[in-house]
């Protein structure tokens, strides 16, 4: 049966089943047990998992039993810098951050401007390497540790990333890489090419140290087919699959999907303006409430459906008062545009915070930056 949603690395559309995702592409739910035993060594659990925004994993039972047994981790995550950066990417980044508090563990952050190039007509690779410094601002305003981070465009650090990844394309063939990603005849060749730059820095550690070192990779379920090759490729190569946890995607302000930075309406960018922000929730902000302030009195609103609602369970960290806005919500005591009110300042208050680290990010910059 045809499915009525699509989720690949490039494309994100319809409503999204994420248990019929985790099926599709073979990863494992975060169940109860799994939870307890991060919890175990976390002290307590982060929002994102409690709320299951964090829901699919691959291999963290054998990151914990690695763990233990004192083999510690490194993550890995990235982006690609096709333009600003906006909400829905600030989440994995998020939880990231709290791994490496919680863990200790060294951060590889990839900027994948090379990849940008290729898959978008309409930017040059200058746009792409330039956007890709833009969006580390983001990155080391959510809160890296210094020392700890590095971060890096594959243009200016090809010279390292290069001989790993040609000896990750000599064992990808194309049929897999036209089955796994879509890719046709009409695609350019740059675009097959891509992903093995993509599986580097799951290993690359492991090959600088000359030894073996687990690697988690946190980011949403649409990059995975990116790790289903690397977790191919990688043990052809001597080096540990790469484990990873998934999370859903923020929807965008009007349909659902995915927040989408090629949507700048229904998009909230880091550098928005308080205004910009009131503004694109009033107007787009999807509302689960009635159609009338009577109707709304009488049958309450459906915060299942709701953005700005589902907009809290990400950003509203405190349960007890996300339980509030939900029961009055549904109630009928508060209204939709009472909602949208409460996700504005928020909001407002978040990207206040954001964007005084992000101005003095630029300071530090290349305190994170690693080029050769
Ligand atoms: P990019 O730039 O599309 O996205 C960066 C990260 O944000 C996630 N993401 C979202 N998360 C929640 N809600 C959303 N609406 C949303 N939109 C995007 C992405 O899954 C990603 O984690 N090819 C990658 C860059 C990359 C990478 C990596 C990502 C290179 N190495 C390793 C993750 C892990 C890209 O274009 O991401």
């Amino acid at each position: 049966m045809a499915e009525k949603f699509t989720v690949t690395p490039w494309e994100v559309k319809g409503d999204i089943d994420y248990d019929r995702l985790i099926e599709q592409f073979g990863t494992e739910h975060i169940d109860s047990a799994l939870l307890s035993r991060i919890k175990k060594h976390t002290g307590g659990l982060h929002h994102f998992l409690t709320r299951k925004i964090f829901f699919s994993h691959r291999d963290l039972n054998w990151i914990l039993d690695e763990y233990q047994k004192g083999n510690k981790f490194f993550l890995y995550t990235g982006r690609g810098p096709s333009g600003n950066t906006h909400i829905g990417h600030l989440v994995p980044w998020m939880f990231t951050r709290w791994l490496q508090d919680k863990f200790g563990a060294d951060l590889y952050f990839q900027l994948t401007d090379d990849e940008k190039f290729l898959f978008k007509n309409e930017l040059t690779l200058e746009e792409t390497n330039s956007l890709a410094y833009e969006n580390a601002l983001d990155i080391i305003a959510v809160g890296f540790k210094m020392g700890k981070t590095k971060i890096f465009s594959d243009i200016d650090y090809a010279k390292t990333l290069y001989p790993h990844a040609l000896r990750v394309s000599k064992k990808l063939t194309l049929s897999t890489v036209k089955s796994v990603f879509g890719f046709t005849d009409s695609s350019n060749v740059g675009e097959a090419f891509f992903t093995s730059m993509q599986s580097v820095p799951a290993f690359l550690p492991s090959a600088i140290a000359g030894k073996n070192i687990p690697c988690l990779i946190p980011h949403a379920i649409d990059q995975d087919a990116h790790f289903r090759v690397s977790r191919d490729i990688l043990p052809k190569l001597g080096y540990y699959k790469p484990a990873a946890i998934h999370c859903r995607f923020l929807p965008a302000l009007g349909s659902g999907g995915k927040m989408s930075a090629s949507e700048k309406e229904t998009a909230i960018y880091t550098t928005d303006s308080p205004e910009a922000v009131e503004k694109k929730i009033k107007k787009y902000a999807f509302s689960g409430g009635a159609t009338s302030i009577e109707e709304h009195r009488k049958h309450g609103g459906n915060p299942d459906i709701d953005i700005s609602y589902q907009w809290l369970t990400f950003f509203e960290e405190d349960d007890a008062k996300l339980k509030q806005i939900h029961d009055e919500y549904k109630s009928g005591k508060m209204l939709s545009g009472e909602l949208k009110m409460i996700l504005i300042e928020k909001l407002q208050t978040f990207l206040k915070e954001h964007q005084r680290k992000r101005e003095s990010a630029r300071k530090v910059l290349d305190k994170f930056i690693i080029r050769d």
